[in-house]
């Protein structure tokens, strides 16, 4: 492994070299899991985008394509989605052969700069052939912002079933936007959504609204993920989401939500500095009937200078979302997917406060622990170390009540001032007395999904050397939990 490979996980996407930002274009079809990504080759900065690709039986194993999407003259190629039109409502294909159909937003940095046009405008690429190639649409652009808007941006398309038409969402600075088409070439303007609702620190970028049962009532509810950088809860980019109804032409909060909103403040589907831009696959058959989503693994705050030199950006890991009502209202869960088990390996079940694991056997793993809430006054937490003395952090702290990720010693911290500056903190919204917590390790990352993932912190890290201990610590005693188990996952 060359020594810039250090940090290149192993069960998370990185592209194979230069800079990777949000996903794009996620679509399951004819078993495949295809994803893009906001892709600038060149370089291991952000730059002119183009969209690179990827393709999996399993959203864990991944195979480079070649590059889907490249700039053009009407400007680099922005976030955006794909969808399967099956009815070939485009023309696109043939209903033998439904196309495959990019949307996508087209930013032209000269008109940004001139300021006499808007800069961000939506456009359709289609592929006959499976994703292995992509043809533009010949009458690009085909949905162009009010003169005056800057901020037009990131379409995540959907078919609309009861409206029998398709149903775009779009980022427009402060707020989103709702089209429908018949066709993905004709758009009409529908209605917006969020100007005096939700976290508004930052501009509002990568929406997506898409049906979710209530897992303890099955009513169907309307999920609206929407990221925005920077306000999030812990600094930089975040993403939040609103729970709602949908009638095929307005975007409706739910009162109960509203209620949550306004008591609790805004909701985060990941409460980590380290999930960003994440929206859910297109087309997942009915019979799976999953939520499936992915996000970036950075944050704007420090996304170009985190130490790694041959790529830069991984995804987080794939994951399910499921939307739960509590005693307290609607919380949004996400799990790892469960295509994560057959990466598991040799379990280890100390009875014992702490594991050590030479080697590298710890940096790709699954801990598991349960353990009663501390109480008022202690901390518990787990805590990953190696031996240059570094250590992560990410427990309950018994005072608050909340959560906690601790990074600040967790390894190289140097390259930006805002990475490891503080401790990042969440809620929980479970109320049993046994707290579960699940992290997932993998080189350069820690992802916990606490309570059957009801609180979320994904976190990347940074560790001189792999962590080859793990510990339960209570009231800064190394104390041994309930149920402690360490699961090898190999990638
Ligand atoms: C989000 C974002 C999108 C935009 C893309 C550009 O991270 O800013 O709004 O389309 O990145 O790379």
């Amino acid at each position: 492994m060359m020594q810039q490979e250090q940090y290149r996980p192993g069960y998370h996407y990185t592209p194979a070299r230069a800079w990777m930002n949000d996903p794009n274009g996620m679509v399951y079809y004819r078993g495949v899991y295809h994803l893009f990504y906001q892709f600038h080759p060149h370089s291991n900065v952000w730059g002119p985008m183009h969209w690179g690709h990827a393709t999996s039986p399993d959203m864990l194993h991944w195979t480079h394509q070649p590059v889907a999407l490249a700039p053009d003259e009407l400007g680099a190629i922005f976030s955006g989605s794909a969808v399967v039109d099956w009815n070939n409502t485009s023309g696109f294909g043939t209903p033998e052969n439904p196309p495959l159909v990019a949307i996508y937003t087209y930013h032209n940095e000269a008109d940004r700069l001139a300021g006499q046009r808007p800069p961000q405008s939506q456009a359709l690429a289609y592929s006959t052939d499976q994703g292995a190639s992509w043809t533009k649409y010949a009458g690009n652009p085909v949905l162009q912002a009010a003169p005056d808007q800057g901020d037009f941006r990131d379409p995540k398309v959907r078919w609309h079933e009861a409206s029998n038409s398709w149903i775009m969402s779009l980022a427009v600075g402060d707020h989103v936007a709702f089209y429908a088409s018949p066709d993905l070439k004709q758009w009409h303007f529908l209605s917006q959504f969020g100007k005096d609702v939700g976290a508004h620190g930052g501009v509002w970028e990568c929406p997506d609204l898409l049906p979710i049962r209530v897992a303890e009532t099955g009513a169907q509810k309307w999920l609206l993920l929407l990221s925005i950088n920077p306000g999030g809860p812990n600094g930089g980019s975040a993403t939040q989401y609103f729970i709602g109804d949908f009638d095929g032409r307005q975007f409706v909060l739910d009162p109960a939500f509203a209620h949550q909103l306004k008591q609790d403040g805004p909701q985060w589907i990941d409460w980590g500095r380290d999930n960003y831009a994440g929206v859910t696959w297109s087309d997942v058959p009915a019979t799976d009937g999953r939520v499936l989503m992915l996000g970036w693994m950075s944050n704007w705050d420090y996304a170009t200078k985190v130490p790694t030199s041959a790529w830069r950006s991984g995804m987080t890991l794939p994951r399910e979302l499921q939307l739960h009502q509590h005693t307290q209202g609607y919380v949004l869960h996400s799990l790892p997917v469960r295509e994560l088990d057959a990466l598991k390996g040799h379990v280890s079940q100390p009875q014992a406060a702490e594991l050590v694991l030479p080697g590298a056997a710890l940096e790709q793993s699954e801990t598991y622990v349960e353990f009663s809430r501390p109480d008022g006054s202690s901390k518990a937490y787990l805590e990953f170390s190696n031996a240059h003395g570094e250590s992560y952090k990410v427990g309950l702290d018994g005072q608050t009540g909340r959560y906690f990720s601790d990074r600040r010693q967790a390894g190289r911290k140097d390259f930006a001032e805002q990475f490891a500056s503080a401790l990042h903190t969440a809620p929980r919204h479970a109320q049993s007395a046994v707290i579960k917590l699940r992290v997932y390790l993998d080189r350069n990352s820690a992802e916990l999904f606490a309570d059957e993932g009801a609180t979320q912190m994904s976190e990347l890290l940074f560790p001189t050397s792999p962590y080859t201990r793990v510990r339960f610590v209570v009231n800064g005693q190394a104390v041994q939990p309930a149920v402690f188990k360490v699961t090898q996952l190999n990638a």
